[in-house]
């Protein structure tokens, strides 16, 4: 089978810091893979290189075969998912509802599906009650929430998810789990994290970098 992403000999600094060093990784286009490590590791700068937010130096980067510096940003967001580390990063429209329809009416998809596929995520994460309130004032946990269904939405290819537990409650997090064991088989995942008890439970896979440097990489 061939990788959804294939990153060969990459680096990328910032200014005159050197963040990531020689990583060489594939993701396969099925499955869950956690990426973990300790604080300024340069897991979502990782995560920013794949979803060409971040300009890397050194080395290359493959979508589908595809090489990520001829690709646009639209056409990147088209084929992966990006869960920020920071919710207030991502959410942006005024409301929920309107937040979780923006994707979908940009794709020009009909009211109906808008309305059914909102819906559905409104269970799933538990965001009813709170569909016509405004973004800016919820709260951590339930920002974290919207902005994870707002990426599930837009029904990607593949998902990297940064550190997607953070403020989640005991049932929200069984809520994402379940969900995630929905879609793990149609869609490849790269979840950052440092939730032990969450990489545990779905992990087939588990990469940790240390200092910019990929220093562990097993199945489970
Ligand atoms: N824009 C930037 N300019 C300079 N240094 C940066 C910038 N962004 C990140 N860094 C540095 O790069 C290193 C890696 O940061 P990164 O955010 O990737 O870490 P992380 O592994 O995600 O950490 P955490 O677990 O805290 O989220 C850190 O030392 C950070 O200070
Ligand atoms: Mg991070």
């Amino acid at each position: 089978m061939t990788n959804f992403i294939t990153i060969k000999n990459m680096s990328c600094s910032i200014g005159d810091t050197h963040i990531l060093k020689n990583i060489n990784l594939d993701f396969p286009g099925k499955g869950f893979v956690s990426l973990t490590g300790p604080n300024g590791s340069g897991k979502t700068t990782l995560g920013k290189v794949i979803t060409g937010i971040l300009p890397f130096q050194t080395g290359e980067v493959l979508i589908e075969g595809l090489d990520l510096k001829s690709m646009a940003l639209p056409q990147i967001g088209r084929k992966i998912g990006y869960l920020f580390q920071n919710p207030d990063k991502q959410i942006f429209a005024p409301t929920v509802l309107e937040e979780l329809a923006f994707g979908m009416k940009f794709k020009n998809c009909s009211e109906e599906e808008i309305r059914k596929k909102t819906n559905e995520m409104l269970d799933i994460f538990d965001l009813r009650l709170i569909k016509d309130s405004t973004s800016y004032f919820l709260s951590q946990g339930e920002k974290q929430r919207l902005a994870i269904a707002a990426v599930l939405l837009n029904n990607p290819e593949f998902l990297i998810l940064d550190e997607p537990t953070t403020g989640l409650d005991i049932k929200r997090k069984e809520d994402l789990s379940t969900y995630l064991d929905r879609i793990r088989d149609k869609v490849g995942i790269l979840m950052i994290s440092h939730d032990k008890s969450f990489i545990n439970r779905h992990s087939d896979r588990i990469i940790k970098l240390e200092e910019g440097c990929v220093v562990y990489d097993k199945r489970c």
